[in-house]
């Protein structure tokens, strides 16, 4: 069997100890089918006890050995250590804990915070008497359209690293999580909850049109939820439901009706319809710079020839959704 000599380069903290995290290097020979959690395993029983890492399942599923290999949140025990040095053409991993949470010691993290931002969200169903009945004997059934709508949703496995690569989240404390909002979206959609579209409401309030789109949380999950995705369609119950009075909501319909009016987007309404004029003044300079320059177009557009073909697509596209 194949085998290969490979430095680790752990990142080592405990908080009651160390005045600041280090990095500890140990060097093993790794055989060929070895997951990151059987190398950290292997240290932990045969080279050094103190090394600390969290791991449960060793099956992907229970999501609590998400650690960073070479700067990437990864599952240790999904993932070969192979798989890793072919990708990064090397002989040396470096394993540290996951961003955006606090080190409890090495390699796990405190789960607290995004555990009970998510618990704000109310991730649960809330039933609707009208559609759940209240006995035993009978069943709601959910059918597999119906199911369709969310199920991808539901194979997250709270391993928490969107949360710990997501862009909104590191800027803004108010930002409900990756994860956190595809569960508020997943029960927004289900016929047998109570609140349903109001959900959209509590992720308006925590912040979800800050969401940048960088779609770093859907690279990263080990079970292709893609929380951008629900992210995306609970910002679209939010305008169906009357939410629009916002930066982001306005650009949203900004965009849409440039492209209803002539399949172009109208560069120069755009800031006007999304902040109003405050939006023109704060986009003067580019604006001045764009018309000496000769790239300003007329806020009059003529329609693109194929434009009754893209409304047709457009309308479509909306009723699939
Ligand atoms: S797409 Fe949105 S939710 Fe996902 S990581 Fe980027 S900012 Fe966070
Ligand atoms: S959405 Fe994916 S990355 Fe995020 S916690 Fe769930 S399983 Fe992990
Ligand atoms: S140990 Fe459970 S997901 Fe890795």
């Amino acid at each position: 069997m194949e085998r290969r000599e490979v430095t680790f380069r752990i990142k080592r903290f405990n908080p009651k100890k160390d005045v600041r995290p280090y990095y500890q290097e140990y060097k093993l020979t790794v055989p060929r089918g070895m997951t990151i959690l059987e190398a950290l395993q292997f240290i932990k029983d045969e080279i050094d006890p103190t090394l600390a890492f969290r791991a449960f399942c060793r099956s992907a599923i229970c999501g609590s050995c998400a650690i960073k290999v070479n700067g990437f949140p990864k599952l240790a025990c999904k993932t070969q250590v192979f798989t890793e040095l072919d990708k990064f053409k090397t002989s040396l991993l470096t394993l540290e804990p996951l961003d955006n949470m606090e080190v409890i010691r090495d390699l796990i993290v405190d789960w607290d915070g995004a555990f009970e931002r998510m618990k704000e969200l109310k991730p649960y169903l809330i039933p609707d008497p009208k559609v759940v009945p209240d006995t035993l004997d009978e069943e709601t059934r959910v059918y597999p359209e119906e199911l369709k709508k969310y199920d991808k949703f539901t194979d997250c496995i709270l391993c928490t690293s969107c949360y710990s690569i997501c862009t909104a989240t590191q800027i803004d404390e108010g930002y409900g999580g990756p994860f956190q909002l595809a569960r508020l979206y997943r029960f927004a959609v289900d016929k047998r909850d109570g609140l349903k579209e109001e959900r959209a409401k509590i992720g308006y309030a925590y912040d979800m049109w800050n969401c940048v789109r960088c779609e770093k949380c859907a690279d990263v999950c080990p079970k292709h939820v893609g929380p951008v995705d629900a992210i995306m369609r609970l910002r679209g119950i939010s305008i169906d439901i009357g939410l629009k009075d916002n930066p982001g909501a306005r650009h949203v319909l900004a965009f849409y009706k440039s492209l209803m009016e002539s399949g172009l987007l109208n560069e120069v309404l755009l800031p006007l319809r999304a902040k109003g004029i405050k939006g023109v003044l704060e986009n003067l300079p580019v604006g001045i710079k764009m018309i000496l320059k000769g790239k300003a177009h007329s806020p009059i557009m003529k329609p693109i020839s194929e434009h009754e073909s893209l409304i047709k697509l457009m309308k479509a596209a909306m009723e699939v959704e």
